[in-house]
């Protein structure tokens, strides 16, 4: 089979495209034939050596697949071939073929669009567990969400809504702002003077939840912009900078900083997780979330698409199709 190969921690342009042996199965392994492959930023950092997580090399990046059951290992109970299902491996998903534990699959209703099963995944799948076990955001909340047009930010905005908060969308360019806006979002934002125009857009009081996938400066604004009682969730960090946080800040203002990691939280609370994609789903099945798909590419192009999504030059979910 075709797949992309990393031979060693490196820029993204030594990604290859290449033959690859398909994965064996057997056990609790189900092999799926790939329909759509989720690109998430956390591959752009695991390529080059950057990730929390180092995988032997040479190795297949890629956490999220969608696609058909192709064959069955002898302990699976759930699944047989010909199913729709969509799962994470860990690494392994830039690829025709794909190995998923039984436990790490879940079944597809017939008629949901591949791409739109991989964004619920990683991307939705972490805001919801930051809004709703980390965060546990109310009705009537005031939300902010920076890099609102991202993969994780639009789910957020969406998720927000879904709940019942007023929802602030903090993005870098017009464009990115209106993606934001058809997502949902009450009130749109740059960054530019982000810490007065929060206050501003809050009539003083702070924002009770803020989501943060950037870090840096803007991590720096949010600090300063939380209400009483507020939780400042703490999920990524594109713009290349870990801020440092002033303790006294916590203290001053009452409001908690609070950790997302989905990726350890799916492994540790597996049941919950479960809930959450059910969740997920069953709101996608009644249009309460919509995935921004912005664009379906070739499998053989991921350095390129993924360079796109480390630049800043993407906005909602890139998709790969073998
Ligand atoms: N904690 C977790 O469990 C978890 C799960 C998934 C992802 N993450 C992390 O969350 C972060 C965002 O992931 P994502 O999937 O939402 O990525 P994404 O789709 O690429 O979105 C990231 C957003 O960050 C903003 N940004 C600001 N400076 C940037 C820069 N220098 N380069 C790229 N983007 C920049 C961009 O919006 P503007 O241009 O509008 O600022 C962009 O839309 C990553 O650090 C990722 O590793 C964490």
């Amino acid at each position: 089979m075709k797949a992309i190969v990393a031979r060693d921690f490196a820029p993204l342009d030594k990604l290859e495209y290449t033959d690859w042996p398909e994965p064996k199965i057997s056990g609790d392994t189900v092999l799926v034939e790939a329909e759509a492959i989720g690109v998430n930023y956390p591959d752009g950092l695991l390529v080059q050596g950057l990730y929390q997580m180092k995988p032997p090399t040479p190795f297949v990046p890629g956490m999220e697949v969608a696609g058909r059951v192709a064959a069955v290992g002898d302990k699976v109970t759930g699944f047989k071939p010909g199913d729709r299902v969509a799962g994470m491996p860990g690494i392994g998903a830039y690829a025709e073929k794909v190995a998923l534990t039984e436990a790490a699959t879940m079944k597809l209703p017939e008629g949901m669009d591949g791409a739109d099963a991989c964004a619920l995944m990683c991307g939705y799948g972490t805001s919801h567990h930051a809004l709703k076990q980390r965060a546990n955001l109310q009705t009537g909340e005031i939300l902010c969400v920076l890099g609102a047009s991202g993969a994780t930010g639009v789910a957020a905005v969406q998720i927000g809504k879904v709940l019942g908060a007023t929802v602030i969308g903090v993005a870098s360019s017009e464009e990115k702002r209106a993606i934001a806006r058809e997502a949902g979002a009450d009130i749109v934002l740059g960054y530019d003077n982000l810490r007065d125009e929060l206050k501003k857009a809050t009539g003083g009081k702070g924002v009770d939840v803020a989501f943060d996938p950037v870090g840096g400066e803007a991590f720096d604004a949010l600090t300063r912009s939380m209400a009483w009682n507020g939780r400042l969730l703490v999920i990524g960090f594109a713009s290349g900078t870990i801020p440092k946080f002033p303790i006294n800040l916590a203290l001053v203002k009452g409001y908690s900083l609070v950790g997302v990691f989905w990726g350890t939280f799916t492994r540790n609370e597996p049941q919950v997780y479960a809930d959450n994609m059910k969740e997920l789903i069953g709101w996608y099945m009644k249009g309460k979330i919509k995935p921004v798909i912005e664009g379906r590419y070739k499998l053989a192009d991921a350095a390129t698409v993924l360079g796109r999504v480390m630049a800043r030059g993407a906005t909602g979910k890139l998709i790969l199709t073998p």
